[in-house]
């Protein structure tokens, strides 16, 4: 048995969550039920990124202050996890004392390492931005409310850290992945790395965390968010905890969240004398069509409508059978509906139909004895065999829509064996071979559900309870014969075009 230590990013709670941070928080549910199933100890973190400059902005739009606008919006994405049937070990709110007591520990010890220094810094600051430009955009004339500010700010000494990380990469090809984002890094660290400043003076930003030992500054939003990976674990304050989980297995990102992961958040481990995550691991967006998903655009994907729509593990099940994990992909209707029409109700809920309309039919629902098997059930037998290993295989090489391919794949090799062998017709002249038949299918059928657990958690407890195998593992043979199905009604009826 090993641990799998998994994290999402922690979502700002500047706005409602929508389809993107959805998919990461599935995907990180996926990949725990798989280890789970496994028998791996798991431990899948979320959670909401409080402070910054974003969220007090979103606060102030509303009238609300950081803290009371937070709180308000908390609940919505704990409530569209539990919606989305997310089994997380532990929901971090940046704000709770437990993570801002860590992040000050963070400060103090690097700072004690040396890593820490102040600098006056003067340039272009972009009110309306708030944030400082550079020189080229300030020509561009773009900037409103531009000033020229000297400011005084704390610096990490990230470029210090350069060349180790440089190696690091080199030396473990699998830390960043996939491979073009791990060459996208290494080309990014061609350039010099510069120092990170990890301050706000109050004066002008105070929405953060007070920085131990300056009272009038508070801690940039990255330094204090990064650290949630390590202050749920135990880091600082649980040594036993923080030693059986620590380092985390993956780190699931967006690809816009790259370089602060790689660089920002492993200088700062580094620095702290830290092991690195074991893998970090960028996905592509979900596009809106082929255009990027904006509220200004007014094309944002609300998971809650989709659900309401077409349920829960449809939703669960597109996201994880679209996206291949790396690339972007297009959210359409259309292609929700084609996936839907095809994958679930044709091809799975219709094998669960016909299987169990004939053994209600033939055999008033009672399981039949399947006999000696034949070649060809012998060949779906195997493949039924070798799908738990095939599909872990792929799993732990994050191939989680290559892992839902081959499930249905041989879902479609199930459909097919009873269209070649035809049972209906079979009852008529052989029930010995027709009752191989459908026990063959119907215990194809039970295992590639058993499969299909982690993506469908809530269907596919249904079709075990139908098939009155509720606990039994994906091993041929577990179907127990005599058994009566319980009726049920389609489990994913068609979706009429016109009714999209
Ligand atoms: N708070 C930071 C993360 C800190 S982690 C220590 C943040 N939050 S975010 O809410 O803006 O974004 C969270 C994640 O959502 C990012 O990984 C980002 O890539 C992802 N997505 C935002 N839009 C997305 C899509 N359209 N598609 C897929 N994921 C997208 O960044």
């Amino acid at each position: 048995m090993s641990k799998f230590f998994v994290t999402t990013p922690i979502y700002y709670v500047n706005d409602a969550p929508h389809i993107g941070h959805a998919y990461t928080t599935i995907l990180a549910d996926v990949l725990s039920r798989y280890h789970r199933t496994a028998g791996d100890e798991v431990f899948f973190l979320t959670g909401l990124d409080e402070h910054g400059q974003k969220v007090k902005q979103a606060a102030e739009k509303r009238g609300m202050t950081p803290q009371a606008h937070s709180d308000d919006l908390a609940p919505r994405f704990i409530n569209l996890w539990k919606t989305l049937d997310i089994q997380y070990d532990d929901f971090i709110r940046t704000t709770q004392e437990r993570h801002k007591k860590i992040v000050q520990l963070v400060l103090q010890q690097v700072n004690e390492r040396g890593d820490i220094y102040t600098d006056e810094y003067e340039g272009w600051y972009s009110v309306a931005e708030e944030r400082f430009i550079t020189d080229a955009e300030y020509g561009s004339g773009q900037f409103r409310d531009v000033k020229k500010i000297k400011e005084k700010n704390y610096f990490f000494k990230m470029s210090k850290y350069q060349q180790k990380l440089i190696d690091y990469i080199q030396a473990h090809p699998d830390f960043i992945r996939p491979e073009h984002r791990k060459n996208e890094m290494l080309g990014f660290l061609r350039q010099p790395l510069g120092d990170l400043c990890i301050s706000r003076p109050k004066a002008r930003m105070d929405w953060g965390i007070e920085i131990p030992f300056d009272r009038d500054y508070v801690t940039y939003v990255w330094f204090d968010a990064l650290v949630n990976y390590i202050s749920v674990p135990g880091y600082g304050s649980d040594e036993k905890k923080f030693k059986k989980w620590w380092p985390a297995d993956v780190h699931l990102i967006g690809k816009d969240i790259l370089t602060t992961h790689c660089v920002y958040w492993t200088t700062m481990l580094f620095s702290l004398g830290l092991e690195l995550p074991n893998t970090i691991f960028a996905h592509g967006w979900w596009l809106i069509g082929e255009t990027k998903m904006s509220k200004s655009l007014g094309n944002v994907v609300n998971p809650l409508d989709l659900i309401e729509t077409y349920g829960v593990d449809a939703v669960r099940f597109y996201l994880m059978r679209e996206m291949v994990l790396g690339l972007d992909a297009n959210f359409t209707p259309d292609s929700f509906v084609k996936c839907y029409n095809s994958d679930l109700a044709n091809d799975y809920g219709n094998l669960l139909n016909r299987v169990s309309g004939l053994i209600h039919k033939n055999h008033d629902g009672m399981v039949p004895e399947p006999g000696p098997l034949a070649p060809v059930e012998e060949i779906i037998k195997t493949q039924a065999d070798e799908l738990p290993r095939r599909v872990k295989d792929l799993i732990n090489g994050f191939k989680v829509q290559e892992a839902v391919s081959l499930i249905m794949v041989f879902v479609q090799t199930l459909n097919k064996y009873m269209e070649s062998q035809a049972p209906w017709k079979l009852a008529k002249t052989d029930m010995k071979a027709a009752n191989r038949v459908l026990y063959t299918a119907a215990e194809g059928l039970r295992i590639a559900t058993i499969m299909l657990a982690p993506v469908m958690p809530e269907k596919t407890a249904e079709v075990l309870d139908i098939l009155g195998a509720k606990d039994a593992p994906p091993v041929w043979g577990k179907l127990m014969p005599g058994l009566v199905l319980r009726p049920h009604s389609p489990l994913f009826p068609r979706i009429e075009v016109e009714k999209t």
